[in-house]
């Protein structure tokens, strides 16, 4: 029985002896990501004020014009989970290769893939930004490589966001549901406000980002114009359409009242050689994880997400979430159209 005020911690603890597994290590483990995500809202609550706006001038492995505030939210995160002792190595979205722990400090068995600073376009204009973050085990006792990165979806043993808006809040599942905590600033905790987040099967909202129509492949042309279509057309219902640019706030949205997201392969992505935008490790994945414990779906259109092997790590994937309903009417489309994208 969760209790009115429970914080993220107590809410570990009570899992772990709900669900029989010992969780030290774990619930110290994310601690840690929590105080990191802690810092983080603080400066992107001051913004200007603390210096963190604007373009860091450089570019990350993926080619992308860097901002101040994604190159602090990695260096933010790394100093404060390399000193724990629970992690074996740290892959980010802003790193190349993944991260060692130093010497100086012990080695642990978890592995944590990241984006530090999600939707890094909105920060500028204080539009909702967050952190995503996925945990595998190292089942390894010697120092992981890249390759030890490359575990399935289903591999997770947690996966959660810190949504930084007009309250920031961290949202995880260790595989028993998804919980939401809000982080109150009078105590400096996140405290337990959405017990048990479930997705429902039907909606009347879709996010796509729609300057992309013209490149869209079929199944994704024809989904939308159904929705659009309204009342009078196939659906027989009208639909809204929301796009945040950030990832963390529309699958946020998502989650609290339905809705899909989609970010799917399309003829530009294809021309530029890329199999996706959103990346497996550190976007897709956590994300997946959180909308199939929430009784959604995650899917790339010809698969679901958290069944692809990675082979690199910063591999790139269409994606698909949110309301089962809808989820799975987009697959169907796919299939209908032959696409093996
Ligand atoms: P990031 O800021 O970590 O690079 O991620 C941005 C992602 C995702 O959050 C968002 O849904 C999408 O990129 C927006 O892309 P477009 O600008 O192409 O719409
Ligand atoms: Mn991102
Ligand atoms: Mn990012």
């Amino acid at each position: 029985m969760t209790q009115r005020g429970t914080t993220l911690t107590q809410y570990i603890i009570e899992q772990g002896r709900l669900h029989n597994t010992s969780r030290g290590a774990f619930t110290a483990l994310l601690n840690d990501v929590a105080t990191a995500c802690k810092r983080l809202s603080n400066l992107v609550r001051l913004g200007e004020l603390a210096g963190v706006l604007g373009a860091a001038g450089q570019e990350n492995v993926q080619g992308e014009d860097q901002k101040k505030l994604d190159v602090i939210a990695n260096e933010v995160f790394i100093e404060s989970l390399e000193r724990s002792g629970l992690l074996a190595g740290i892959a980010s979205e802003e790193m190349d290769a993944h991260y060692p722990i130093p010497a100086a400090y012990p080695r642990g068995d978890y592995l944590l893939a990241f984006d530090p600073l999600d939707g890094s376009s909105n920060i500028d204009v204080n539009g909702a930004t967050g952190t995503i973050f996925s945990i595998t085990h190292h089942r390894d006792a010697s120092a992981p490589g890249d390759a030890d990165f490359l575990q399935a979806g289903r591999e997770q043993v947690c996966a959660g966001y810190c949504l930084y808006s007009s309250a920031s809040m961290m949202v995880i599942t260790t595989g028993h549901g998804v919980a939401g905590f809000t982080l109150d600033n009078s105590v400096g905790e996140f405290i337990l406000t959405h017990p048990d987040i479930k997705v429902p099967r039907q909606t009347t909202e879709y996010a796509i980002n729609s300057a992309y129509a013209r490149h869209w492949l079929a199944p994704e042309k024809r989904y939308v114009q159904e929705c659009n279509a309204g009342v009078d057309g196939p659906r027989g219902q009208n639909f809204n359409m929301r796009w945040a640019g950030s990832m963390v706030g529309d699958v946020h949205r998502i989650l609290c009242r339905g809705g899909v997201f989609m970010y799917p392969m399309d003829a530009r992505l294809k021309a530029d050689g890329k199999a996706g935008k959103l990346r497996l490790l550190y976007e897709a994945n956590p994300m997946g994880m959180l909308m199939e414990q929430a009784g959604g779906m995650a899917h790339t259109g010809t698969q679901p997400i958290l069944d692809i092997q990675p082979d690199a790590l910063h591999q790139r994937v269409p994606v698909i979430m949110g309301s089962a309903d809808e989820v799975e009417r987009l697959v169907q489309y796919h299939r209908e159209a032959g696409n093996d994208t």
